[in-house]
């Protein structure tokens, strides 16, 4: 008798708990908003940049006038001369579920692209020290697509004479991920280190900065881009399409993985008994698929891993000066360079996005900005 009171009640309180939560969901979706409900007028001080009101496929991105940004006391206002696209991009603009959550359920509430920059300070909040009125930088910072952005001092180091605007705005995001990651993995010199997915923005920087570090490196690509792995510094390349690196006789100290399409057993078999794999991705930009498998097959290993020597580490890029200044070295002695597959014009970023989608870029895909450019879109 008890017992079915407690299940009576058990199921009526899941009833309800299920009701509200659909309630809570639904307010939450037809609330969900953001700048473009809200600003009709047009800009007071207008500046051209890229803008997504709602998500979608690249037909979003509008190339329209905006409200040029006021830095704070701690912010320095950038004249943009380049940024580029990184993976965040195109999954801000498309939205899928999970990442609504945070991003917005019904529509963006981040409207704008960007997270890599390089220009030319145009003005400095009253805290800034660092940096005056026509210095030329580079760094991270949101809404970076555009033509002027604003980016904290601490976010932001001047650029090496030797490195172009195009170079130093697509350095900041891929960058860090493949030097934090290289650490995580606690790369040392002489080791044996494998980049999975060494061709694009992320594996370029990787395969040079691993380099830097002393490392022995094999980088893994397809066919047609055996010569560029080569040509920034691997020692040893595996086209995928012919091995499967798992397979072979060659243990590793450190597997930087981009992509993960590999399984946890196959992984560990390649790795030296005290090797770390670094969970580093999930393969190229843009939905494909095979994406949700790879999300799963990084939990796993992760979880899996706690119960091995081998170590399989995840991660998360994170904003930091010392490491900026450390990028900033390493290409200005040129240890790295920048590999940019193309440029694109501020009005073309839908075409690049596009591309960038496809997931095999070669290097990096910047946006180049040029002040008053005209454009075809959203005009
Ligand atoms: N941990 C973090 O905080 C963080 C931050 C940013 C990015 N990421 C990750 O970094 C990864 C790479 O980003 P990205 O900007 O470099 O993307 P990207 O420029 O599109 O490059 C993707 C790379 O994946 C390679 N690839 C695709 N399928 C492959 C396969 N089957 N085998 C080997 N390589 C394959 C591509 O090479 P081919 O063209 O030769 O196939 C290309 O080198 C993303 O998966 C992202 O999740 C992680």
């Amino acid at each position: 008798m008890k017992l079915k009171r407690v299940l009576k009640w058990s199921v009526i309180t899941m009833f309800f708990a299920l009701v509200l939560s659909i309630l809570v969901g639904f307010i939450a979706y037809f609330r969900s908003t953001n700048e473009c409900d809200v600003r009709s007028a047009p800009p007071t001080h207008p500046m051209r940049a890229i803008r997504f009101c709602e998500y979608g496929s690249t037909d979003v991105l509008k190339f329209e006038d905006v409200e040029k940004p006021v830095p704070n006391d701690d912010q320095v206002l950038i004249r943009v001369r380049a940024a580029s696209l990184n993976f965040v991009d195109p999954g801000l603009m498309r939205g899928p579920w999970p990442l609504r959550l945070m991003t917005g359920l019904r529509k963006p509430e981040r409207t704008r692209l960007g997270t890599d920059v390089a220009g030319q300070v145009e003005a400095v909040g009253k805290n800034v020290t660092l940096f005056k009125a026509g210095d030329e930088v580079f760094g991270v910072t949101r809404s970076s697509i555009a033509e002027y952005a604003c980016a904290r001092e601490r976010a932001l180091v001047i650029r090496p004479a030797n490195v172009t605007f195009e170079q130093a705005g697509s350095v900041a995001w891929a960058g860090f991920t493949a030097l934090q990651g290289l650490r995580k993995g606690k790369i040392q010199p002489g080791q044996k280190v494998l980049i999975n997915g060494a061709t694009g923005g992320v594996g370029t920087f990787a395969v040079q900065i691993a380099k830097s570090f002393g490392a022995e490196v094999t980088g893994v690509c397809s066919t047609g881009k055996v010569e560029l792995v080569r040509s920034i510094g691997a020692d040893h390349v595996i086209d995928y399409t012919k091995e499967d690196f798992t397979k072979g006789d060659q243990r590793y100290d450190v597997i930087f993985d981009n992509v993960n399409n590999h399984s946890f057993s196959d992984r560990r078999r390649v790795l030296t008994p005290n090797g770390i794999c670094v969970l580093a991705g999930i393969g190229g930009a843009g939905l494909h698929p095979g994406m949700l498998g790879r999300v799963v097959g990084i939990l796993r290993a992760d979880l899996l891993s706690r119960f091995v020597r081998q170590k399989f580490v995840r991660y998360g890029t994170k904003t930091d000066k010392e490491d900026l200044k450390l990028l900033s070295d390493l290409m200005q002695t040129g240890k790295v360079t920048p590999v940019i597959d193309r440029t694109y014009k501020l009005s073309e970023t839908a075409e690049a996005m596009r591309y960038f989608e496809e997931g095999h870029a070669r290097g990096k895909v910047v946006i180049t900005v040029e002040q008053g450019e005209q454009g075809s879109l959203g005009l």
